[in-house]
Order: C-alpha cells, then structure tokens, then sequence
C-alpha cells in the first residue's frame, strides 16, 4: 500500500486523541473534589497512585495549545463525577463544573471540539460505600450525575459518550479485583453487569432527552479472540464463551438483542438480577458507537479458570511481537473486530474512539524516536480504511494518547502517550509519534 494519507478517509472523518479523569488531572483532592474509588484504590492500597500524574488540573491549557499546535482538532475526555457532586448525589461542586466549564471553553477556543466521556471508571467512592455498581440504586445516581452534567454543559459540548468500557471496568473491578474497587467474584460482577447495562441506556436516553442536536454514544473495548487450536473444539468454544462476555454483552444490550445467554451460560445468572421491564430499560438506538481495539489475545480452553474455562495465551509466551502491556501487535485486530461488530444490523455509525500502544520510550537529547508507535498507528490505520472501504460505518479515529499518564494496574510504567510526560518536572516533550500525527493532520 502506498503512503497513506488523511484524505483517503475522506473529508468528513473525524481525527483525535483521547483521555481521562482520574489518568491525567491529578488535583485530586482540590477545590472540594470527592474522592473516587480510585483514589481510595490507589492510596489505601499503597499503589501508585495519580494524586498528581500529569497536573492536567493546572496545565490543562498549555496542554491544549500544544495539542493545537499538533493540528489536532478533537479531544475525547470524561468527567469526574466525584469533582462535580462529591458524594455521588446531592450537594454539586461548583468549582468542579468550573473547571470543566474552563475547559470545554477554552478547547472551543482553539478550535477543538471537545468529546465528552461520562464515566472513565472514577465512581465516587461515597457510592462505592453504598454498593456501587452492585447496588440498583446506582440507576438513580447515574441518571442524576447524567443530567448535571447535561445541563452544566451542553450548550457547547455536541458529541457524547455514556461509558468508557464498561466491561473492562466490571471485570477488572468486581470480579478479578485488580482495578478499583477491587471487588472479587460473580455475586458482585454479575449483578454490576446488569445495572450498567441500564445506566448505559437510560443516560443516552438523558443525554439525547436533553440535547436532542447532540451526538449521543457510548464506548466498548473489543479484543479479536482466537482460539490457539482452531481445529480444537473446546478451544474454539471457549473463545465463543469469552467473545460473548467480553465484546457482545454491551454492544448487543442496547441494540435490542438481549444478552448473550446462548453462548455464555453463566449469564443466565443475570435473570435474577432483572426486574419485569428491563429488557426494554437496556435498549437505546445510540447514534454511535466508539469501538476500541488494541490487540488480538489467542484463547484455549481451561479447567482451572472457574466459570468460564478459558485462559489467555499470553503474547510473550508465543514469542510475538508485543507492547509493554504485553499485548500482541496484530492490527488486523482492528479490521476484523470493525467486520465482526460494525456488521450488526442497527449499528450505528462507529468512532474508533481509541487505539494505541505502550513502548519503553527512550528520552535522547530531547527527542523521543518512537518509531514502533509511528508503524503501530500506521497499520492500525491501514486496517480501519480497509474495513471502511468494504462498507463498514466508520466516521472517524482517536488516537490513546496525547500524553504518557497513569495506567491504572500498571501505574506509570506502560507509556500510551504521543508526548512523553516526565512525572518529577511536568515537562512535556512531542515524541516521533505525537509530529507524526501532526504531520498526517496537516491540513
Ligand atoms: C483502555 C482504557 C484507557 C487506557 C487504555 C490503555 O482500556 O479505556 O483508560 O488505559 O485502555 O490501556
């Protein structure tokens, strides 16, 4: 394929990076901020924590002027629910919304359209306290934080997005409890699964209720599954099991098709989490989806993981090519799961609303040369024309990251960003990778 070029996605298509909350503003106890789950996580746990990462909180607008700089015209980031309501509901924040006011008015000042995430997995922890996603109570205190933030904000924010991943979060949250809250087990996931499954419809039903000119979607991580033996039948039904829960669950919900029982047997667990009516309760025609994709797993069949019989192959031990993350670098990832999802009848028009990769940058004479990341989006690239050139809907691409922030689990080892962070001064420095995209950009 030839060099590839802006314009063979056409003139509509959107280009961006993407962020969060809690991994780069840091101010974690400023201006009346609540605490989240993850900053209880982190200190109480004695984990690395991102009580300061990036300082967003402060620099938020030399960020946004390099990222102008960088011909970057979109920004995806989420809010903070506990810095604007601190217990969750109730008493809002005012300085909280402030911020975020300064913040979308100052990007629009730019010229960056800013791209709201609800919730990137920073619950505040006075609901946590309360049961957090167990609990079905949450359904209330979502909608509310839905409406404030609705209101607080959109007048000029057009595209939003429920939740960041929802699946990411519940597992590593409330079944394997390597993320906040650190919950483990399937009393605690199952039930968690369902009340998100109505938080992620009935706030786009709010968001569009309210700004009815707006774009309204929600996000899903989606991993390309196969099995290590595909002439093995039990390796190839238990990457039927693991795509059923970790891809289709949330994509098929508000498309109307239920969940997938069929293929994942565990789920039926869920019935007893359901009340008469939720099946329409967990539909909402969306206008779009954000698909992440950012590496394949190879999958075989386990008894010795409970439930779902299924275990990872990991990339180092197959000896691949990989990221930091230990994730395979295979951008056909990104083509198949754009075939597999985007060929749902109903779906939307879809947003890669992230993808990147971590490597061990190395900081020389001020230059960072990430070429590893430069071939990564590149290919990555090259995968979602292909996809978009056969028919599927896909309007625009977001790059995971504009700067080096916290990795949850991993802390700040795994840098994502197209500008390095150095965490002891704040200096920024633009890696290959961040004058790539900008060159790419140029308009
Ligand atoms: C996603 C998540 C981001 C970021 C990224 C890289 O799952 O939404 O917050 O951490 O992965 O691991």
């Amino acid at each position: 394929m030839n060099e590839l070029l802006k314009s063979d996605f056409g003139p509509d298509f959107v280009w961006g990076v993407s962020a969060s909350s809690y991994q780069i503003e840091g101010a974690h106890d400023c201006d009346g901020k609540g605490k989240s789950i993850w900053d209880v996580f982190t200190n109480e746990g004695k984990r690395a924590h991102a009580n300061i990462s990036c300082d967003f909180y402060n620099k938020y607008r030399d960020d946004l002027r390099l990222m102008r700089s960088l011909n970057i015209r979109n920004f995806r980031f989420s809010l903070s629910w506990p810095r604007m309501i601190p217990n969750g509901t109730g008493m809002l924040n005012m300085k909280g919304i402030d911020f975020y006011n300064r913040l979308i008015d100052e990007c629009l000042e730019l010229g960056i359209e800013p791209w709201i995430t609800l919730y990137h997995w920073d619950l505040p922890q006075a609901l946590e306290d309360k049961g957090g996603w167990t609990n079905r109570d949450i359904i209330g205190w979502f909608s509310e934080y839905t409406e404030v933030c609705a209101r607080s904000f959109g007048d000029r924010v057009k595209h939003w997005m429920v939740l960041n991943e929802p699946m990411v979060f519940l597992s590593t949250g409330y079944m394997l409890g390597m993320h906040a809250p650190g919950r483990m087990g399937l009393g605690n996931f199952i039930p968690a699964v369902h009340h998100a499954a109505i938080c992620q419809a009935e706030g786009g039903r709010i968001l569009k209720g309210l700004m009815p000119t707006a774009e309204v979607g929600t996000t899903a991580s989606l991993t390309r599954f196969e099995p290590q033996d595909p002439n093995d039948e039990d390796d190839v039904l238990a990457v039927r099991r693991v795509n059923a829960l970790v891809n289709r669950v949330f994509i098929e919900a508000p498309l109307g098709l239920g969940y997938p029982f069929n293929d994942f047997d565990a789920l039926l667990k869920l019935q007893k989490y359901m009340q008469p009516g939720d099946e329409v309760l967990l539909k909402h025609d969306f206008d779009f989806f954000g698909f992440h994709n950012y590496t394949r797993e190879i999958i075989k069949h386990s008894y010795f993981i409970p439930v779902i019989n299924a275990d990872i192959v990991k990339a180092s031990k197959r000896k691949v090519p990989a990221t930091e993350m230990d994730w395979e670098i295979y951008p056909d990832a990104m083509y198949h799961v754009l075939k597999e999802f985007g060929s749902y009848e109903n779906m939307p028009k879809i947003y890669i609303t992230e993808n990147g990769a971590a490597f061990p940058d190395e900081i020389a004479n001020g230059k960072i040369h990430d070429t590893a990341r430069v071939e990564f989006l590149k290919n990555n690239l090259k995968s979602v024309l292909k996809a978009k050139s056969e028919g599927i809907n896909i309007h625009g691409y977001f790059v995971w990251t504009f700067l080096d922030n916290f990795e949850w689990a991993e802390g700040f080892r795994p840098r994502f960003g197209l500008v390095h962070v150095d965490f002891e001064t704040q200096q920024r420095t633009v890696k290959d990778s961040g004058l790539w995209y900008s060159e790419f950009l140029r308009e």
